[in-house]
């Protein structure tokens, strides 16, 4: 759990961070409309959701600073027992005044009328450029003029980066839940199931367990499908030999895990498939063992383009000289995406990869990023050897940056081939 003093901390964060005689705004999400007058569930702003832990929309953040004092403001709906009817209960204005750490709480609806007010007393605005909103839209109408604009985004997420104690609590605990269910598919992957039978058991055990929902679409692929790197139709029968590639993790307490696990539909990876897939996992356990502070991300990503290059080469898979494949990028085709990205709110985490000043931000205790080295053989692939042909591969986990080096927080998802043949059998 995140307590108000960290949420407190937060903002003070922030604060600091702001120029004299500013106003900055954070805003709910907006509600998503699924079709006509139904909505697909609703989550919260990442970003919001880290200055506060609010899930309610139609809410606000508003922060004032001048050299004399700073202020954190927070906008809440109204209760209004007729809306509360359709749509659950609000916590409305003085729950939240006791509960929230800010200096006040007032309606949302009021919100435009103090914009108004305060406005002409600043002359900084900071709002996320990246956000299409109504209140945006009239928060800088009403800074048009004498106002210098700043993005906001990138403070936050900046903060956003290095995790907290009680954050990565949280991310152990959606790993947690991912594992029963990446472990739960080894007994239940059988030849003849469809994809979606499966990605179903995990959506159940994710909810079952108190998770929000997945944090992205699973993906279910068996066979070629694996080669399609989105592949969320998950509308295929699982066939005998075929290896299935699942990526799919919870989002706990709104804070995601993000797994990829390679299994053998019939419980015994072929010999192709054993090559391919130790050459992978040979890899990930390498790039893994890099992950330390001062590494940057590139040079994993670089690192992983040549061992998979050279491991592309020595199973035939790839002709020529290594420096040559890598500089002309041939290795691309079987690997086209990257080594990993940051994880925290969001499954790709809204934090920056580089400073405001285009340097590249090196790894740093209590990051968290994913490493997730593939290798795609599409089976019309004439180029390579028949027996790799059809195969996709991805491991995929979740890393912690320590102060000696790293925790691999998804320790306990098997990845062995003897484990994976191992669990699939006994269960
Ligand atoms: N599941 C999305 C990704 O691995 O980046
Ligand atoms: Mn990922
Ligand atoms: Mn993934």
């Amino acid at each position: 759990m995140i307590t108000q003093e960290e949420y407190g901390s937060r903002r003070n964060a922030l604060l600091e961070q702001l120029k004299n005689d500013s106003i900055a705004i954070v805003l709910s999400a907006l509600p998503s409309s699924r079709s006509n007058d139904t909505e697909f569930p609703y989550r919260q702003n990442s970003s919001f959701y880290y200055l506060c832990g609010f899930k309610e929309d139609n809410a606000a953040l508003l922060f004032l600073k001048s050299k004399k004092e700073t202020k954190t403001l927070l906008f809440v709906q109204k209760k209004e027992p007729t809306m509360e009817l359709w749509s659950g209960k609000r916590m409305g204005i003085d729950a939240a005044r006791s509960l929230f750490l800010v200096d006040d709480v007032y309606g949302f609806d009021e919100l435009e009328s103090k914009l108004a007010e305060w406005v002409k007393k600043k002359s900084v605005a900071y709002y996320d450029f990246g956000m299409t909103n109504p209140v945006i839209a009239r928060f800088k109408e009403l800074t048009k003029k004498f106002y210098a604009h700043h993005n906001i985004w990138h403070l936050i997420a900046s903060m956003r980066l290095v995790k907290s104690h009680s954050e990565i609590t949280l991310i152990r605990k959606a790993l947690e839940i991912t594992k029963e269910a990446h472990h739960n598919a080894l007994r239940f992957s059988k030849v003849g199931k469809y994809e979606y039978e499966l990605q179903a058991e995990f959506e159940y055990i994710f909810k079952k367990n108190g998770a929000y929902s997945d944090a992205y679409t699973s993906i279910v692929a068996g066979g070629n499908g694996a080669n399609t790197l989105h592949y969320i139709a998950n509308n295929r029968r699982m066939q005998a030999g075929e290896l299935l590639l699942i990526d799919a993790g919870c989002e706990y307490e709104y804070y995601a895990s993000d797994i990829t696990r390679t299994i053998p539909v019939s419980g015994r990876f072929t010999p192709a498939q054993r090559e391919l897939y130790e050459m992978v996992l040979g890899v990930e356990l390498e790039i893994i063992e890099m992950i330390k502070p001062g590494v940057k991300r590139s040079e994993l990503q670089k690192r992983a383009e040549e061992l998979l290059t050279i491991g592309m080469v020595d199973l035939g898979i790839l002709q020529g000289r290594v420096r040559k494949l890598l500089s002309t990028k041939a290795h691309k085709k079987y690997f086209p995406h990257g080594i990993g990205h940051w994880m925290g709110l969001d499954v790709h985490d809204e934090a920056p990869y580089k400073e405001q000043n285009g340097k590249e931000i090196p790894l740093a205790e209590g990051m968290v990023l994913t490493i997730e080295p593939g290798i795609y053989i599409d089976e019309n692939d004439q180029t390579v050897p028949e027996r790799f042909r059809g195969i996709g591969i991805r491991i995929e986990d979740d890393i912690l940056v320590s102060a000696e080096g790293h925790v691999n927080l998804s320790e306990g998802i098997a990845k062995g081939i003897e484990e994976i043949e191992r669990l699939s059998q006994t269960y």
